[in-house]
């Protein structure tokens, strides 16, 4: 097998439609060699459909990553595809409708609560759940959306991303002496479920189609893929608690 990820078993979690940045991530990372395991979250018949269109099929394990039973039991069901893991792939957000749109100053604390459990704590629970099966060199990687700025409707999901990139950070530290890396890749607007769910997430497509400087393509998830596949391969060896921008370097501009 060759390519960049030759011989590396990977979990990629995340995958609902074929339109999910992990479907690009699983897709490439077959394409370079990769053995993938994919986890599926509530309509698993969905996620297993979705994965007949890889370029080979991916075993599904079910995951809620606030389910403490699905957490404790992965380690032993991804053991029944692959004997180990090179790679975890975090690809997974979610905030009630109150926590989006511009309902900041509204929003409940049990809304909050849920969408950082879902998108910020989860970060550190796959991650030791996945752990029993990793070794030196393996590798987390996860997705955020630039979290040093606040953005127009973005609210409570902001400081949820800010709590991930944080918490990668945190995890760069405490599994460093492992040998295993955290890093987080910064997208631009994608058209996904997830972007959809936020109310006004046409701002977001306005502002980068007229100020990315290398352009930027909504409906493309392949950049974001690619970037994941190079910080789980063994080209970033010294390279932990990073963040990579792939947003057609909208971050690097003054408005
Ligand atoms: N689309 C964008 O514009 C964009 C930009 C930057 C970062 N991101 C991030 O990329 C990641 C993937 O999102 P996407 O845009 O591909 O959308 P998506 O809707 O395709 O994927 C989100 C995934 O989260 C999963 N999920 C939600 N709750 C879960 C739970 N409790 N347990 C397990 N899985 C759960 C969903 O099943 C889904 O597969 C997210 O972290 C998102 O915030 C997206």
């Amino acid at each position: 097998m060759s390519g960049l990820l030759a011989g590396k078993r990977l979990l990629v979690t995340g995958v609902i439609t074929d339109a999910s940045i992990a479907f690009s991530v699983a897709k490439l990372a077959q394409e370079n060699g990769a053995q993938v395991v994919l986890t599926g979250y509530g309509r698993l018949s969905l996620v297993e459909r979705i994965a007949k269109r890889l370029p080979e099929p991916a075993p599904v394990i079910e995951v809620d990553v606030t389910n403490n039973e699905h957490l404790a039991g992965l380690a032993d069901r991804v053991r029944e595809h692959v004997d180990g893991l090179d790679g975890v792939v975090h690809s997974i957000g979610f905030a009630p409708q109150s926590c989006l749109g511009g309902g900041f100053l509204d929003a409940p604390w049990e809304d909050v609560a849920t969408a950082l459990h879902v998108s910020t704590f989860s970060y550190k629970s796959l991650a030791m759940a996945a752990l029993p099966l990793m070794s030196p060199g393996g590798a987390v990687v996860g997705l955020t959306f630039d979290a040093t700025k606040a953005w127009p409707v973005y609210d409570w999901m902001g400081v949820a991303k800010a709590g991930l990139e944080s918490a990668s950070r945190y995890l760069a530290l405490h599994l460093g002496k492992q040998g295993i890396r955290s890093n987080l890749v910064a997208a631009g607007p994608l058209r996904t479920i997830a972007a959809k769910s936020i109310p006004g997430f046409d701002q977001f497509e306005e502002a980068w189609a007229e100020r990315a400087p290398l352009g930027w393509s909504l409906t493309d998830q392949e950049p974001a893929a690619r970037a994941c596949l190079a910080l789980l391969s063994d080209w970033f060896p010294a390279t932990t608690g990073e963040i990579v921008h792939v947003d057609g370097g909208y971050h690097a501009i003054g408005s």
